[in-house]
């Protein structure tokens, strides 16, 4: 007997829960996803705040043709000239004063094990610190970073010397001191339900990490390219770090992460050892070529402006009495129900509704709200009505 694809899925592709959502999608374009039933979703999630640009955004489409046209990998990175790298690291130099070398990645978690390298190396000391519920990564060092013990226990033991803060907690800044190489540091929180960091706070933490010659490092893997509003989270609340680091809604859809600081800090990685860090596909030249036409596209989107109007529509529309919260910055957002079982109902009733919607790895109870940036008001008008319509039905239910 032949096998449905679904089976093949289940059967032969890893599965990371019991519980995958195993939607079949066959196509997807703008903000929309479609399934293999004719089904029409509105996304909501942006396959977790990468699809900032929306899906297949034709200029990123004719970046990528362009370069297979020319070639894809030729060598491990870092030796040849390549001609996608260097228009990307340009325009990613131009964003912040001072930081304008960058480390080509392939992933988030692997930008962040470089941040990691490049603390340790540069300033020689171990301690590390992060913040309760924040998200780095999966691979081993990005999850020592993770305060949650249930996801990470069983991998102890992980990188010695790291520790967590409370966020916002002024008295535990002190904790940071010259023994300290690092804070890793997300300026909202996205994995803990889209929390924004005190402004005041990071500028206190800012400074307490330049008296005691800690890097700073901001992890705007979730926040970048304009999911908050301003290109970075951090230019709006007026914080250079020492070291960017940078993924998901930078490929435009394709896969590449980055990790950029000033150049002469950069160097620790490229002596004493040479080749302190390596990848054969980082910097991907058509993953570069789709980050390149991503990055313009962001830029003309004027998102400074857009994405506060778009969240406003959401905080006005999204008034219900199961709704306890709408929280986060531009379209990174959060909604916060009464319990996660509450949560979860109205997930589902939105997912029967056309509208792909997920929770938090660290708040279960919130539903997330991050759509392409590019999604038009009306568009998003409706999709709070469809929300509105599953949460009045998991109420109505309840009473
Ligand atoms: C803030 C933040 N940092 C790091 C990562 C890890 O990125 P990746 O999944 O590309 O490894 C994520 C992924 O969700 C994230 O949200």
């Amino acid at each position: 007997m032949q096998l449905s694809l679904r089976q093949l899925f289940l059967r032969h592709v890893a599965q990371t829960s019991p519980a995958p959502l195993a939607l079949e999608i066959v196509k997807a374009e703008g903000i929309y996803l479609y399934g293999a039933n004719g089904e029409k979703w509105m996304d909501l999630i942006s396959g977790i705040s990468v699809s900032n640009v929306g899906h297949r955004h034709p200029a990123v489409l004719e970046a990528i043709r362009e370069q297979l046209e020319k070639y894809m990998h030729l060598m491990v990175y870092g030796e040849y000239i390549q001609s996608p790298q260097v228009a990307l690291a340009t325009r990613l130099s131009s964003l912040l004063p001072g930081l304008d070398n960058v480390y080509f990645v392939n992933s988030g978690t692997e930008a962040i094990e470089g941040s990691i390298k490049l603390a340790r190396r540069a300033t020689g000391r171990k301690k590390i610190y992060s913040f309760r519920d924040a998200y780095h990564g999966s691979t081993t060092g990005a999850l020592s970073l993770m305060s949650n013990r249930y996801f990470t226990e069983p991998f102890q033991p992980l990188l010695p010397e790291t520790h967590h803060l409370e966020p916002g907690d002024w008295n535990e800044i002190e904790k940071i001191d010259p023994e300290t190489a690092a804070v890793f540091v997300e300026i909202v929180r996205g994995e803990a339900g889209a929390v924004p960091a005190d402004p005041g706070y990071l500028k206190a933490l800012r400074q307490r990490c330049s008296e005691t010659g800690t890097l700073f490092i901001a992890d705007e893997i979730q926040t970048g390219f304009g999911r908050t509003g301003p290109f970075l989270a951090c230019q709006d609340a007026g914080i250079i770090p020492d070291v960017l680091v940078l993924a998901k809604g930078m490929g435009g859809g394709m896969p590449i992460g980055a990790f950029m600081s000033s150049t002469k800090l950069m160097r620790s990685l490229y002596d004493h050892p040479v080749l302190g860090h390596i990848t054969t596909f980082g910097g991907h030249p058509v993953s570069c070529a789709a980050a390149t036409a991503a990055f313009d596209v962001v830029q003309h989107l004027d998102t400074r402006k857009i994405v506060p109007e778009l969240e406003q529509i959401v905080r006005e529309r999204l008034k219900h009495p199961a709704i306890l919260e709408v929280s986060g910055r531009g379209l990174l957002l959060s909604v916060r129900f009464p319990s996660e079982a509450f949560a979860q109902k109205v997930i589902s009733g939105c997912i029967a509704n056309g509208i792909i919607t997920d929770w938090f790895l660290f708040a279960p109870d919130r539903l997330r709200i991050c759509p392409p940036l590019t999604i038009r008001k009306d568009e998003l008008e409706d999709a709070c009505s469809l929300i509105l319509k599953s949460v009045q039905a998991v109420y109505a239910a309840e009473q």
